[in-house]
């Protein structure tokens, strides 16, 4: 990484007082504003550039009336995708909706009946088991397994599910919090069961870009058969750091799955986009490049630096180090304190604020994330913090 983007992502910025959720809404969230935020899965890094040009430049207009996408959005999208990840999509084959959790519903309320049971692989991101509670729809979990090797996909449990009626399957993938990569060999194996039982898989790969040390995220679309029966989900917005611009992809294969997602689109009237959410996807998917390789490789090394530092002086906390995502599962589970008091211990003696587990499900009591997507500085106050309130217990 070159010294200069090195500085540029080491160089804390003050978020406090711009209405951020991380920051700003730490009192509501943890009943006190003195917390360092390790939480919001968003980053504390300045966006690429040249997004941050564009969006002025169009902001000096000063006139911003209804809007079509951005000229080359999907041309610099599909473009993105095969630099990339060696994928090749039509740009018909894209619509936009305001962000991913809105796209799963649209798919969910397009693609399903109220009979319908939907698959999601627990833990997961919270809004997966909102998605089937909020349409009504029946919700089957497929609990993920910690193994010696870290965590996999229960296929026997999977199949069996699927035999009994599931129509829809939420994939995570990269998996968001335990932060698999999917391999293409276990993805294939995921696209062919789903093929057999008629089941629809939404692939949620809004943190595909965040993947270390050789492991490589494949594309569902990029899967054998995957195009009768996937859906990709995807977006700058995680990328990049632009989620508070509220734009992203949905990118579907099978004109009939299309068609119907469209007609959703269209009846929640969410068919034109933001301007500035459409311009920063667009300049971003085009020149974000250098800027994506050095956060990727920042990340690693704070995620490195976390690792070394638990098993150093954390040992009672485990961990499984992430293949993918900005996000740090852990196993607080050790201390022998019950979910409720390892949370006041992190908040009212560490004085740090780490996604609490049970947003992902049950199988998150005990557990909590911590976002890594941050300056160097933050992650080692925040380790130094838990490792002082758990010494001086
Ligand atoms: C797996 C996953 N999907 C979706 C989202 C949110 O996407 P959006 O803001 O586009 O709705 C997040 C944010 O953390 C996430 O982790």
């Amino acid at each position: 990484m070159r010294q200069e983007m090195r500085s540029y992502l080491d160089t804390p910025v003050d978020r406090r007082g711009t209405n951020c959720e991380k920051w700003d809404m730490l009192g509501q969230h943890f009943g006190r504003d003195d917390l360092l935020a390790m939480w919001v899965a968003d980053m504390d890094f300045r966006t690429v550039p040249q997004v941050r040009d564009a969006l002025v430049e169009r902001a000096d207009h000063a006139i911003y009336g209804y809007t079509d996408n951005s000229a080359g959005e999907r041309e610099a999208e599909a473009g993105w995708l095969w630099r990339r990840h060696g994928l090749k999509v039509k740009t018909d084959w894209i619509q936009y909706s305001p962000g991913v959790v809105d796209s799963i519903f649209f798919c969910v309320s397009s693609l399903t009946g109220p009979e319908d049971a939907i698959l999601i692989q627990s833990p997961v991101y919270g809004p997966f088991f909102r998605a089937a509670k909020l349409f009504e729809r029946k919700l089957v979990t497929s609990p993920l397994i910690c193994g010696e090797s870290g965590w996999r996909m229960d296929f026997d449990d999977l199949e069996a599910k699927f035999a009994q009626g599931v129509r829809m399957m939420i994939l995570c993938s990269p998996h968001n919090p335990v932060g698999r990569v999917w391999t293409r060999e276990e993805l294939q194996r995921l696209v062919d069961l789903a093929a057999r039982y008629n089941v629809i898989i939404v692939s949620d790969e809004i943190h595909a870009d965040f993947t270390f040390d050789g492991h490589r995220q494949t594309r569902i679309l990029a899967l054998d058969g995957a195009e009768r029966n996937c859906i990709m989900l995807t977006s700058a917005t995680k990328s990049f750091n632009l989620a508070g611009l509220r734009h992203s992809s949905i990118i579907v294969s099978n004109p009939d799955l299309r068609g119907r997602i469209s007609n959703a689109l269209i009846r929640a009237h969410a068919t034109s986009p933001n301007i500035f959410g459409s311009i920063a996807q667009t300049t971003a998917y085009r020149f974000g490049d250098e800027w994506m390789d050095a956060v990727v490789e920042y990340i690693r090394e704070n995620r490195d630096y976390t690792v070394e530092f638990l098993r150093e002086r954390l040992p009672e906390i485990g961990c499984v180090p992430q293949e993918g995502t900005y996000l740090m599962w852990l196993d607080f589970t050790g201390l022998g304190l019950s979910h409720e008091d390892v949370l006041s211990l992190l908040v009212n003696k560490a004085h740090v604020a780490l996604n609490e587990g049970l947003f992902f499900g049950e199988e998150g009591r005990g557990w909590f994330r911590m976002n890594l997507a941050t300056p160097r500085v933050n992650v080692e106050k925040t380790l130094e913090n838990i490792s002082n309130a758990i010494r001086s217990r």
